[in-house]
């Protein structure tokens, strides 16, 4: 199984490029076929999520060209098979074929998604949209089996502000006849992109990015075209890394609002950084202050980010907690963290760390992929060479995360 090396203690400096948003790629992929014909998604992010919703296209005969990350689709030859259960299970967004199959062909057959297990994540939130627009669910041992006469537009309220289950109701009621409401939607920018490339098809949607989305759904939709957001996750990942270990580190090709909350956080801490228009330039902080962080939906301070964060706080002078209130086991990354040296106690979803502390370079297994971030991070400052296993994981939301770290100085390589 091939295995991260890293070197720690090297200065980061240079530029690094934010790609596509993984979370908005891996929606907008699947709301293709939601186009009779054609549609255009441009700055598709380089990760393994991507290659496996390549196959599922290609699963449902579709043809499509990729290069410079612009992603042309052509839906004329769309046939509804069943989504394969070993592509389906590589990860969680394989789900939204489910609104889309659905919207499109009123009927859709697909196993349980898979994902970091950070929790249970179920989809009943999803599966309550589908049914509230006419369709009857049934499972199958793992596989759903999604139908409807037809779909009528419906009032729908989120019980929680569910990214997924906002995302696949849109999805599902874009060709729906008559408006649907969804109240209690989650306000992500990756619900706004996948909104803006609906709009784009000739669906009438409005509100999105806000927690009350109206859809009137359209017979056909066409031609849609998209730029995907860039990944406001890797980004925060990135200047995270900037404040442990950075020397005027230039994080390009960012939006500077859709990461506000955890700027605020890191001035909170103590970390000084430079912005300009997509950009944050930002260096070692040598004073990092302790902090309390409690995880919330957007615009709150975002779970993805709680731990490359943590490992920020294992520099903090003092004691900081994170609250994790969006799933139930999210700390796995923290035992290794403290197998480095790192002082952390997890109660429930309730994180300590007593800071700071030295680490020192360890044998590392990602758990998750963003505990992966929060290990490379720690091993980037550690002492020593750490070792990191299971990094598929990181590479699935990471784009070419070896290429830019060597590029602003990281010691860092994939060994077999
Ligand atoms: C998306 O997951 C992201 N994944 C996650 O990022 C992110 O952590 C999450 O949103 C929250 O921001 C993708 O977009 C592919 P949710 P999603 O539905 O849609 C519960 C990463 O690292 N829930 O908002 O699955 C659920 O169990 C990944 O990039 C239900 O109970 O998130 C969880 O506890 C990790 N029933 C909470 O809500 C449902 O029907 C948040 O889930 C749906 C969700």
């Amino acid at each position: 199984m091939p295995k991260l090396k890293i070197e720690g203690g090297n200065l980061l400096t240079g530029n690094i490029e934010i790609s596509g948003s993984k979370n908005s790629a891996v929606a907008l992929l699947p709301a293709a076929i939601l186009c009779s014909s054609k549609s255009k998604i441009l700055s598709v992010p380089k990760i393994r999520d991507i290659e496996y919703l390549l196959k599922i296209l290609e699963v449902l005969n579709c043809k499509y060209e990729i290069k410079n990350q612009e992603l042309e689709i052509d839906t004329t030859s769309l046939k509804n098979f069943p989504i394969p259960e070993d592509l389906s299970e590589q990860m969680r967004a394989s789900y939204y074929f489910m609104g889309t199959l659905l919207a499109r062909f009123h009927y859709a057959e697909i196993s349980f998604p898979g994902g970091c297990v950070i929790g249970a994540r179920p989809i009943d939130l999803h599966i309550k949209g589908f049914e509230a627009l006419g369709a009857k669910v049934t499972l199958i041992k793992n596989k759903y089996i999604i139908e409807a006469e037809e779909l009528t537009g419906a009032h729908i309220h989120l019980d929680f502000a569910s990214v997924g289950a906002t995302i696949n109701i849109m999805l599902a009621a874009s060709r729906a006849k008559g408006e649907t409401i969804i109240e209690n939607a989650a306000q992500e920018p990756e619900i706004v992109n996948v909104a803006e490339f609906l709009i784009s098809a000739g669906c009438e949607i409005t509100g999105a990015g806000t927690n009350k989305i109206r859809i009137m759904g359209r017979e056909n939709l066409d031609n849609g075209e998209i730029n995907v957001c860039p990944d406001r996750i890797e980004a925060a990942t990135y200047i995270i890394m900037g404040a442990l270990i950075g020397k005027n580190l230039c994080i390009k090709n960012l939006n500077l609002n859709h990461i506000e909350s955890v700027l605020k956080k890191l001035s909170e801490c103590g970390v000084s950084y430079e912005t300009k228009e997509n950009e944050v330039i930002i260096s070692k902080c040598t004073k990092i202050l302790p902090t309390s962080i409690v995880t919330e939906t957007y615009p709150g301070f975002p779970t993805d980010i709680q731990p490359p964060f943590a490992t920020l706080l294992t520099q903090a002078n003092g004691i900081s907690s994170i609250l994790e209130t969006i799933y139930e086991s999210r700390f796995k990354y923290a035992e290794s963290l403290k197998s480095m040296g790192a002082i952390t106690i997890t109660e429930q979803n309730l994180l300590t760390i007593k800071g700071h502390t030295k680490l020192t370079a360890q044998n590392l297994y990602v758990p998750d992929l963003r505990g992966g971030a929060a290990l490379v991070l720690a091993s980037l400052i550690a002492e020593g060479t750490s070792y990191l296993d299971n990094i598929s994981l990181i590479l699935r939301g990471y784009e070419d995360i070896v290429e830019k770290l060597t590029n602003v100085g990281a010691k860092i390589q994939i060994i077999e």
